[in-house]
């Protein structure tokens, strides 16, 4: 039996996702998006499928608007909503993208009701938390993209001030997908070397601001559009998980219920992922300027949830 994954938005995230998930050839895939954009939807899943015979991978892939295609999806990956532009900040983009969370909230619930959700759209712990209260699925099934995209690029910044390998970079990045994301250089590593022990605390603070910022400069440069090469391979990283139940240990944003000092509220933290996706909250120890750190992530989540209605704890 192969795995049906729906993606929803067929722009430069849902698109470059489906094209690495055909090329895993595990899972057939959908790829949805608004009426105006069907064309858009059908015309990427035929070329994708076209791909197939020189790529060497039997994935089925159908387009559409349609909601009904969304029948029986294992996985149903949200990538849909208003792109961010530059000068325009993740959460400029909040109302709007609610609107979004709530549609095809309803669509997931009535069509996948079994699914697991992951939501890529921004500004992202908030629209985790919007899909959530849309589909009232269980908090282990409504999953945020954020951490593993945080991390690859904290990893990728280390490697390169080091002039390492980054398979021998790990890093840890918790709290929101904002500006106040809160990435932990002591339980980030080289080889199991922590990187206070490696860098400076300047070259470090260095290097946390540049994955803070990491979504902007990418945007900066593109000038129209975001990022969506790591992005999808993590959105990838997070399904293989689940679907082949990897039990892989990744940053995640999910809804905390008391875990790590929080309650009501999407954050990113370490997470088991596998069949039925979230299998386990990790919890580590933090310092107490790692909290309050925390604390400043969940405050900036908190304001959103406050403009959206929908404050934590309810
Ligand atoms: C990023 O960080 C757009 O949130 C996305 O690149």
């Amino acid at each position: 039996m192969r795995y049906k994954v729906g993606i929803v938005g067929a722009g430069m995230v849902g698109g470059t996702t489906a094209q690495r998930l055909a090329e895993r050839n595990y899972a057939d895939i959908v790829l949805l998006d608004i009426p105006a954009a069907e064309g858009v939807a059908k015309g990427k899943a035929l070329d994708i499928q076209e791909s197939g015979p020189i790529y060497g991978y039997e994935t089925k892939l159908t387009g559409g608007s349609d909601h009904e295609r969304l029948e029986s999806c294992n996985i149903v990956v949200v990538t849909g909503g208003s792109p961010r532009k530059p000068g325009m900040s993740r959460d400029d983009l909040l109302l709007t993208n609610q609107g979004v969370m709530n549609e095809w909230g309803a669509a997931i619930k009535q069509y996948a009701p079994n699914a697991v959700v992951i939501v890529v759209t921004n500004p992202l712990d908030a629209m985790a938390h919007a899909m959530f209260n849309a589909t009232g699925f269980p908090r282990e099934r409504i999953i945020g993209m954020a951490g593993v995209l945080d991390s690859a690029r904290f990893r990728t910044f280390i490697a390169d001030e080091l002039g390492v390998s980054v398979q021998d970079v790990t890093a840890f990045v918790l709290g929101g997908h904002g500006d106040q994301m809160v990435p932990l250089p002591r339980y980030s590593t080289v080889a199991g070397v922590p990187l206070p022990e490696l860098l400076s605390d300047e070259r470090i603070q260095a290097l946390v601001d540049r994955t803070a910022t990491g979504g902007a400069e990418i945007v900066n440069l593109l000038k129209s559009g975001s990022a969506f090469y790591a992005p999808s391979a993590s959105v990838v990283a997070m399904v293989d998980s689940i679907l082949l139940n990897q039990l892989r240990v990744l940053a995640c944003a999910v809804y905390l219920d008391g875990e790590y000092g929080h309650h009501g509220i999407f954050l990113g933290v370490p997470v088991k992922l596998g069949s039925g996706g979230v299998r386990q909250i990790v919890s580590i120890d933090l310092s107490e300027g790692e909290k309050a750190s925390l604390q400043k992530s969940a405050d900036a989540v908190e304001e959103l949830l406050q403009v959206m209605k929908m404050p934590a704890h309810s």
